[in-house]
């Protein structure tokens, strides 16, 4: 059997949990907050006040806040490439086999996708009503990153992919939940609990994912090392990796936006470094035996890399001009 049709047949197999892994780790739509939740309700007079209340506290927050909460919402708003690119995963059906009959990796995709939407719903309409950045500018960076796409070094594997989302996710709760920390300290309530209820979203997605290596690991170990070695060599990169203002070329924000989010130490090298060593123990990688040659190769790889990690980032430093961007405007740029 080709090593593809092994991937397939594993996907198939897993299939048969991924209702129940929808049950466990998703919220039914009836359940689970909406943006309307955590936002002023306008049908409301008292909904202005609170408007008025977002835009006092908003302006205690600094230029690289402003600068990071912009990125993290583009980055939640570029929800269609993600969406499209797990759908085109080796294993999820789009089309049912028959009429009524769905594929529940695709079912799994849609309902991730569906409460993935709520995020940047969330934050756009909070930087919206805040005042502090320019919208039209913002709108434009949300729409080159749709078209610029993402390229994660996955392809349609789903063993790659399921690598890069398990790390993401967890990445994504980091840096929501730091950002709302900041902003609680800064006595920005409305904003700090708006990114902590999102962040434990985050934490359930990451479960979910993790879930599915643990699971793909029981039953193909060897092909699951590789692929994780693989993602870690190439290295995880943002699903933001493209993004840029306007009139810039493709991706030329990305480093300003990552210096900015590393100054303000909402998502460092550290924490990559971290998440590496979570998955490293939640799937009990230095216990895997019965590997193939190159397999085992790939463990001890991987068991080694977040001390070697550490090493070179205690060698970096992270430079601390600001850039100017477009989104935020620059007077009360501390
Ligand atoms: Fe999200
Ligand atoms: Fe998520």
């Amino acid at each position: 059997m080709a090593l593809d049709n092994i991937r397939l047949e594993v996907m198939n197999t897993v299939e048969k949990s991924v209702q129940g892994f929808i049950e466990k780790y998703l919220i039914p739509v009836e359940e689970i907050w909406q943006p309307t939740d955590l936002l002023p309700n306008l049908q409301n007079e008292s909904g202005f006040d609170e408007v008025h209340q977002i835009r006092e506290e908003a302006k205690e927050l600094g230029y690289d806040f402003w600068v990071v909460l912009v990125a993290d919402m583009v980055t939640e708003e570029a929800l269609p490439t993600y969406e499209s690119w797990l759908m085109d995963m080796e294993g999820v059906e789009q089309h049912g086999k028959s009429k009524g009959e769905h594929n529940a990796w695709a079912k799994w995709v849609r309902h991730w996708t569906g409460e993935e939407n709520r995020h940047g719903d969330t934050l756009n309409k909070y930087l919206y009503l805040s005042g502090r950045v320019d919208m039209k500018e913002v709108e434009k960076t949300t729409q080159h990153l749709i078209n610029d796409g993402f390229d994660i070094g996955t392809g349609r594997d789903p063993y790659r992919n399921f690598v890069y989302t398990s790390f993401q996710e967890l990445a994504t709760n980091i840096s929501h939940k730091r950002v709302g920390q900041l902003a609680k300290k800064k006595g920005n309530k409305m904003l700090g609990k708006m990114c902590n209820i999102i962040a434990g979203d985050e934490m359930r997605h990451y479960m979910a994912y993790r879930e599915f290596v643990k699971t793909i690991f029981e039953h193909d170990p060897s092909e699951m090392m590789l692929a994780f070695q693989d993602m870690m060599k190439k290295k995880i990169v943002m699903p933001a990796q493209f993004i840029r203002e306007s009139g810039q070329g493709i991706a030329e924000a990305f480093e300003n936006f990552s210096n900015a989010a590393q100054r303000l130490g909402v998502y460092t090298t550290y924490d990559y470094i971290d998440i590496l060593r979570k998955l490293n123990d939640y799937w009990e990688i230095d216990k895997m035996r019965s590997l193939t040659d190159d397999a085992e190769k790939a463990r001890d790889y991987l068991m080694a890399l977040p001390d070697r990690m550490h090493r070179i980032a205690d060698r970096i430093a992270v430079p601390q001009d600001q850039h100017k961007f477009k989104w935020v405007e620059a007077n009360g740029m501390v």
